[in-house]
């Protein structure tokens, strides 16, 4: 029966990743080297800025915030409802996490945002929920007035293309990607930072590779210094080339595994968004949107209940995003706010499966089972 399984999120991989790990292995140099260089030219080009690669979303966060010199008990505004690593990355580094609320579309609101808190905050994180980007003009503004950092955890969003075709054709301070086995793009493990500022591109690169000053030139002709020097602390978090090569394969398939993504997203937007108003859809039908997750909210729980019976009775696996930081044990501690659309969302929302190798077969399926129940 496992075969019949609809997945809620998976890789799509083929003969393109292999043939391009099984390049990096044979070049032996598997570390942080001239394909993980190859990789990371690609998204300049892509991002139209420079990008550091590193081993995972969650390391990028951790970076960004340290280049945002967030340190030891500095308070950064994030929101709960957002996956654990991006409020891990606060704390990896003893800072303190403020959970704020978000919008019923799962963006952060400045609205929930006190006075005295934009006087003590050292940083903000806003997360582009689902692959919808949050329009961060206001954020800037905001926080350039009060001298805060903005970190964008895009975790959800590389290749969205909302305000602007590249990152170089609008505002940011920092952005970070994750590339893990279910992103928008897989390195299997990875992610990446951009930087605006050169000052921070520059740390970024030394502090990935454990804060060994210009390394990363060296590495990019696998080689590596004889006489480092160290002038903060770094983290062993460089991709390697084996990550890379999948990467590279990954950015060719690009266009046609989003394009998959976008006509699955309009699919469910157009049988759903009429269906009934017990029911609504989180992500609206747009272009420049590349659905990462496919949250919709169920107004009333019984029918939110029944619909998860029907879909773990027919193999259908759904999710949960996210199970707020704020409710972990670890970090309910630093719960000092109301955070009622962040619990409604967790309470009310369910995750249909959302991946680029789903047939229109499965598709029809979800939502025959989906709609059977608002009869
Ligand atoms: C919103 C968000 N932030 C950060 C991360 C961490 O990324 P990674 O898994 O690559 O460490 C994820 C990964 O699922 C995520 O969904």
């Amino acid at each position: 029966m496992i075969n019949n399984k609809i997945r809620l999120s998976k890789s799509s991989l083929g003969i393109h990743e292999q043939l391009e790990v099984i390049k990096a292995l044979d070049s032996e140099y598997l570390g942080y080297g001239s394909v993980a260089k190859q990789f990371e030219d690609q998204l300049n080009s892509f991002l139209g800025t420079s990008a550091c690669v590193v081993n995972s979303g969650t390391s990028a966060l951790i970076l960004a915030l340290q280049v945002a010199n967030v340190s030891f008990e500095d308070i950064v505004i994030v929101p709960s409802l957002t996956y654990l690593a991006t409020a891990q990355a606060i704390t990896a580094l003893g800072a303190i996490p403020f959970f704020c609320d978000v919008d019923l579309n799962g963006h952060l609101s400045l609205d929930n945002i006190s006075e005295e808190l934009s006087h003590k905050a050292k940083a903000i994180i806003t997360v582009h929920y689902a692959g919808v980007e949050m329009e961060m003009t206001e954020v800037l503004k905001w926080a350039r007035k009060n001298d805060i950092r903005v970190i964008e955890d895009a975790a959800h969003s590389f290749g969205s293309t909302q305000y602007s075709s590249s990152l170089s054709k609008r505002d940011f301070d920092l952005v970070c990607y994750s590339f893990d086995g279910i992103k928008n793009i897989t390195t299997a493990e990875g992610g990446c930072i951009c930087a605006k500022s050169s000052e921070d591109q520059i740390r970024l690169q030394d502090i990935r590779l454990l804060g060994v000053k210009g390394d990363s030139s060296n590495r990019h002709l696998n080689t590596r210094t004889w006489e480092p020097n160290v002038t903060e602390q770094g983290w062993r978090a460089h991709l390697s080339n084996v990550n890379a090569a999948i990467g590279l394969a990954q950015l060719n398939r690009s266009s046609e595994m989003w394009s998959r993504r976008r006509k699955i997203g309009i699919s469910y937007f157009n049988k759903l968004i009429n269906l009934s108003d017990q029911l609504r859809p989180i992500i609206p039908i747009n272009e420049g949107i590349i659905p990462h997750i496919y949250p919709i909210i169920i107004y009333n729980l019984d029918l939110l209940d029944n619909i998860c019976i029907s879909f773990r009775e027919n193999f259908i696996e759904y999710g949960r995003h996210y199970y707020p930081c704020h409710k972990l044990d670890y970090f309910s501690k630093y719960n000092k706010t109301s955070l009622s659309n962040t619990n409604y969302i967790f309470d009310h929302s369910i995750s249909l499966p959302m991946h680029c190798d789903l047939t229109d077969k499965d598709i029809d399926n979800i939502l025959n089972i989906l709609t059977r129940e608002f009869r």
